[in-house]
């Protein structure tokens, strides 16, 4: 259907990228007169913007900004995992965030911004460690939790007192951040639970059709959520383990804590399953194998075919020397590579739902140093309490 708006006119579009030359076709996309295009006449469409990852072209750029200016949403890269953008001080951009998502209004997002500079305004105090922190460890994979300004909306917080601030270092981001002016309230750019984006398309399978945009800027390095460190309450503690590890954040800070129930804990998970945060979860059953690498493999073989014999399709998530055979096997790298293993988890879990099997049977690599500890956290969280200890 061919939709005439006379009073909308579009700029010439001056990317040489690949952009959609296209009428508005969600009500974010037209300037701010106060019309709204009936529900009836907003097309399910997301716009992709394919961006050189190292030297994102301006005119793209520009014009991403513009929609988040506008109170629109836009994925875009960073180097953890796809990040799903929104102004972050305009509490109804906010609120789309949750709606596209389907995530609970309770669970607070990530504030983005371009350098430590950006972050004086948004707290309501900022200690020295940040500064400290900063000097090291940003632009990059560290999200630090402080005591939040009157100026982020509760929509950002979900009305708590603090707020999680982080500079991300993917030039993608950060050339996205000097364009638009504003700070970006950015969760990963997935459905409510599944794993996290690291590629464009993992960001269309969940959201095409929910979002006005998305920047493809190829797949994210280091492939699992930035580090989450509390710093608004006494000791330093990490909420969620990533790339910046509490061994490198004590060569900054003298105390790290690592709040229990941040780390899934494997025997723990299996003492009281109910009690687990589903989260990074494929669709099929996730079960996690931990232990002894070769009683590991001896175990999934055997448990594959016994899923098999009972007439369900397997998938198997291996290390590159494992050899399983009559299951869908996803190779995530040699047993000891932690970048690897880290880059590829989520891709892993959606090929194997993309797959369509049943169940999913994943060997762990749980002793490992580094992002060791993120990559046995995301595989113990989407295993949701069953873990096999062998
Ligand atoms: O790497 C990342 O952090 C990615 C990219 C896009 O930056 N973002 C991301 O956002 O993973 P999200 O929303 O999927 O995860 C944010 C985490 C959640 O566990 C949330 O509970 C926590 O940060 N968080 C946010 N605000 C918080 C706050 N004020 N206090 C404690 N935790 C907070
Ligand atoms: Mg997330």
């Amino acid at each position: 259907m061919l939709i005439w708006l006379p009073y909308v006119r579009l700029k010439p579009d001056t990317t040489n990228v690949g952009a959609c030359h296209r009428l508005p076709t969600t009500n974010h996309q037209l300037p701010a007169t106060g019309y709204r295009l009936p529900a009836r006449m907003v097309q399910p469409v997301t716009d992709v913007l394919t961006v050189n990852p190292d030297a994102p072209e301006k005119g793209a750029i520009a014009r991403a900004a513009e929609v988040l200016r506008a109170g629109g949403l836009v994925a875009f890269p960073t180097e953890t995992v796809y990040g799903l953008g929104a102004h972050a001080l305009d509490p109804v951009a906010i609120r789309r965030i949750f709606e596209a998502k389907e995530r609970p209004a309770t669970d607070p997002l990530i504030v983005h911004v371009g350098s430590i500079d950006r972050v004086a305004s948004l707290v309501a105090d900022l200690p020295d460690e940040v500064g400290k922190l900063a000097a090291r460890f940003w632009p990059g994979p560290l999200t630090v939790v402080l005591a939040r300004s009157h100026v982020v909306p509760d929509e950002v917080t979900a009305g708590l007192a603090t707020v999680a601030i982080r500079v991300p270092a993917h030039p993608v981001a950060r050339a996205l951040l000097a364009a638009a002016g504003i700070p970006i309230a950015a969760p990963s750019a997935n459905l409510f639970s599944r794993p996290s984006p690291t590629r464009a398309d993992h960001v269309l399978q969940d959201l095409h059709g929910r979002i006005d945009l998305v920047i493809d800027g190829g797949p994210t390095s280091v492939g699992v959520e930035s580090t989450v460190l509390d710093l608004a309450r006494g000791v330093p503690t990490i909420l969620r383990p990533g790339a910046v590890t509490r061994e490198m954040l004590l060569e900054v800070l003298p105390r790290v804590d690592i709040r229990e129930d941040a780390m899934v804990d494997a025997a723990g998970a299996m003492a009281s399953p109910g009690l687990l945060a589903k989260h990074y979860s494929p669709r099929a059953r996730l079960t996690l194998y931990e232990g002894d690498a070769a009683a590991v493999a001896t175990r999934i073989a055997d448990d594959a075919r016994a899923q098999i014999l009972g007439g369900r399709s397997v998938g198997i998530i291996a290390a590159d020397e494992d050899q399983f055979d009559g299951a869908h096997v996803v190779r995530v790298g040699a047993a000891h590579d932690v970048a690897a293993i880290a880059s590829r988890l989520y891709a892993a879990l959606r090929e194997l739902d993309e797959a369509g099997v049943d169940v999913i049977l994943a060997r762990g690599f749980p002793a490992l140093p580094g992002l060791g500890v993120a990559i046995a956290d995301r595989l113990r969280r989407a295993a949701a309490g069953r873990v096999v200890h062998c």
